[in-house]
C-alpha cells in the first residue's frame, strides 16, 4: 500500500492525470465477510446483520427491515445480504458508519454480483410528491432533505438539519429502477443528500435521472456500471465516478445535469467522471445513437460537469456540451457554467467539432488539475481541507 502510493504520487506528478497508478486488484477489509461460506457472517465484522429470503439464521428478508434494526448512533454497523432479487426502497437515515455488502466470492467483479434491488417508480406526470420518492436507495438524514425542490436552491430545509451518513457504503449490490424501457420522468436509482456515499462494484439502472446526488451529499463510485439515458448523473452535490462502465440506454438531455447553490460552495461542487467509458448499452442500438448524445446539459448556470481520461465511443455529441434549451432565455448557461473534458478518447472526441461547438471546456494541464483527484473536490464542511476518510483507501487508486 505504501509503495503503491509513493509511487502513485511520483507518478502521478510526472505525468499528470496518466492512468498508471490503478490499484487493479486491492481489495477491500469486507472479502471475507462477503465470501459465501457455511456461516454466512464467518469473517464479517463485529455488529453485522444478516439478510436473506431462503436462509433461515438471517434475522431479516428485506435489506430495509435490517437498516430499521440499527440504532441511530456512532457505531459502525454492516448488513451482508444473501444472494437474491429484493423488491423495496431502501432509506438510510443514521448518521453513524453503515456498509452493505452483497455476498459474493468475486468482489471485483460487479458482472458476478448476486443481490438486486428493484423497486418501479417514476415522477412520471408529476404524479409523486417529488422524484426523490421514485428512488430505490436514499440516503439522506430526513425525507425533506432528500428531495430536490426547484430554483435555484432547491428544496429548503432548516439551516441546523444533521447530516446524515457519515460514511455509508455499499459493495457489490446492484440497484434497478425499472418503472420503463425508455426514459418517462425521473427515476432514481440511488440518491445521496447531506450525507457521504461510496458504491464500490456496483450496478445502477434505469433510464432517467438515474443518480442523484442532492445538496451536500458527497459520493463516491468505484468500479460500477451505470445505464440511463436522459440526465441521468444530476444533482446539487459532488459525486466522483471512477472506472466506471457508463452504458447510454439511448440520448436524451444530457449524460450529466448539474446545479450549484449557495449552499454548495464549500466543496468543488460538481459530477467528475474520470478513467471511465461511454459506451452504447449495446449493438442493437448503438448506429441509432451515433453523435446524438451530449456529455451534459446545465440545470442552472453554475452547472460543473469535468470528464478525465474519458474513453467516448461513437454515441457522444461532435460538440461534446450542449446548453439546456435552445431559447437564450432559459438555456442556462453563463460565465460560471463550467462543462469540460480533459484527455477524453474514442470516436466520441473530436477536437475540431469540440471547438466549432463552443460550449465545452478543453481544460489544459493547468486548469485539470485544480480537479486531480477525489482529494481535490470533497472539501471539509469549512472548506479548509479535504475530506474524503470515508472512501474506501482499498478502492482509491492515487
Ligand atoms: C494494473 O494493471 C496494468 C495492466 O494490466 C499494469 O500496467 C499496472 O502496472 C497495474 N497497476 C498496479 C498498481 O498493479
Ligand atoms: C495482486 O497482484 C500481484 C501481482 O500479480 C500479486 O502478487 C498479488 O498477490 C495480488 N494481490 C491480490 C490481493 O490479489
Ligand atoms: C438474530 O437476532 C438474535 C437476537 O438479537 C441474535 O442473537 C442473533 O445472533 C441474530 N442472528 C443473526 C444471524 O444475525
Ligand atoms: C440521529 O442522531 C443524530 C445525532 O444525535 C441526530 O442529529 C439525528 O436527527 C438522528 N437521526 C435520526 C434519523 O433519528
Ligand atoms: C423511503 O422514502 C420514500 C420517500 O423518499 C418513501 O416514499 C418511502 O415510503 C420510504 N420507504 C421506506 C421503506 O421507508
Ligand atoms: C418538511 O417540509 C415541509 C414543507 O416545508 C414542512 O411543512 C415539514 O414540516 C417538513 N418536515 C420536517 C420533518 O421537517
Ligand atoms: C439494448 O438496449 C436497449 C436500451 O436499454 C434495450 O431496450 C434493448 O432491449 C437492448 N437490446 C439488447 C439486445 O440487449
Ligand atoms: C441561499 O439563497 C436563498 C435564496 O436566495 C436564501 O434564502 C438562503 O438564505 C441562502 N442560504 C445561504 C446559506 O446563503
Ligand atoms: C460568476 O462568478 C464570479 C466570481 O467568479 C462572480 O463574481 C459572478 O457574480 C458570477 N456570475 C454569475 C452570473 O453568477
Ligand atoms: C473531426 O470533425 C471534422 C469536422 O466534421 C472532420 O473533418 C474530421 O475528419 C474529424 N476528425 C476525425 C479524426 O474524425
Ligand atoms: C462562443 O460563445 C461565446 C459566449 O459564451 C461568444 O461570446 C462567442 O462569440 C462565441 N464564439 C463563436 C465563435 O461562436
Amino acid at each position: 500500500m505504501y509503495l503503491r502510493r509513493s509511487l502513485g504520487y511520483l507518478l502521478t506528478s510526472t505525468f499528470f492525470l496518466a492512468n498508471l497508478a490503478h490499484a487493479n486488484n486491492s481489495t477491500s477489509a469486507y472479502v471475507a465477510c462477503q465470501a459465501v461460506t457455511v456461516n454466512p457472517l464467518d469473517g464479517c465484522p463485529s455488529n453485522t446483520v444478516l439478510v436473506s429470503q431462503t436462509d433461515c439464521s438471517a434475522n431479516f428478508s428485506t435489506i430495509q427491515s435490517a437498516v430499521l434494526s440499527i440504532p441511530n448512533n456512532t457505531i459502525p454497523y454492516t448488513i451482508l445480504v444473501l444472494p437474491g432479487n429484493y423488491i423495496e426502497q431502501i432509506n438510510v437515515t443514521r448518521s453513524g458508519p453503515l456498509t452493505i455488502l452483497g455476498q459474493t466470492n468475486s468482489p471485483n467483479d460487479q458482472s458476478e454480483n448476486s443481490v438486486t434491488v428493484y423497486w418501479t417508480s417514476a415522477d412520471a406526470n408529476s404524479d409523486l410528491p417529488g422524484d426523490a420518492f421514485s428512488s430505490v436507495l436514499t440516503v439522506a438524514p430526513n425525507l425533506n432533505a432528500s428531495l430536490t425542490g426547484s430554483g435555484p436552491t432547491g428544496f429548503a430545509v432548516p439551516a441546523d438539519t444533521p447530516f446524515g451518513c457519515t460514511d455509508f457504503r455499499v459493495y457489490n449490490i446492484d440497484f434497478r429502477n425499472v418503472y420503463s424501457e425508455i426514459s418517462a420522468g425521473p427515476a432514481l436509482a440511488v440518491s445521496v443528500s447531506r450525507a457521504n456515499a461510496g458504491f464500490y462494484y456496483s450496478g445502477i439502472y434505469s433510464y432517467q435521472d438515474t443518480v442523484y446526488v442532492g445538496k451536500l451529499g458527497n459520493a463516491y463510485f468505484y468500479h460500477n456500471e451505470i445505464a440511463g439515458q436522459t440526465d441521468f448523473f444530476y444533482g446539487f452535490g459532488t459525486a466522483w465516478i471512477e472506472s466506471t462502465s457508463v452504458l447510454l440506454r439511448g440520448c436524451g438531455g444530457g449524460i450529466t445535469a448539474w446545479k450549484g447553490t449557495n449552499t454548495t460552495f464549500v466543496n468543488k461542487y460538481g459530477v467528475y467522471i474520470s478513467d471511465s467509458t461511454l459506451n452504447a448499452a449495446n449493438s442493437s442500438i448503438a448506429p441509432s445513437m451515433v453523435g446524438k448524445c451530449f456529455l451534459g446539459r446545465p440545470w442552472n448556470a453554475l452547472m460543473r460537469a469535468v470528464y478525465l481520461n474519458m474513453y467516448m465511443d461513437a454515441s457522444i455529441a461532435p460538440a461534446g456540451f450542449k446548453k439546456w434549451t435552445t431559447d437564450p432565455a432559459t438555456d442556462n448557461y453563463g460565465p460560471n457554467t463550467t462543462m469540460a473534458e480533459y484527455k477524453s478518447y474514442g470516436p466520441g472526441f473530436n477536437l475540431t467539432t469540440r471547438i466549432a461547438g463552443n460550449l465545452t471546456i478543453e481544460f489544459t494541464a493547468d486548469q485539470a488539475r485544480a480537479y486531480r483527484t477525489p482529494k481535490d473536490v470533497f472539501m471539509a464542511s469549512d472548506g479548509s481541507q479535504s475530506y474524503y476518510s470515508w472512501i474506501d483507501a482499498a478502492y482509491y487508486p492515487w
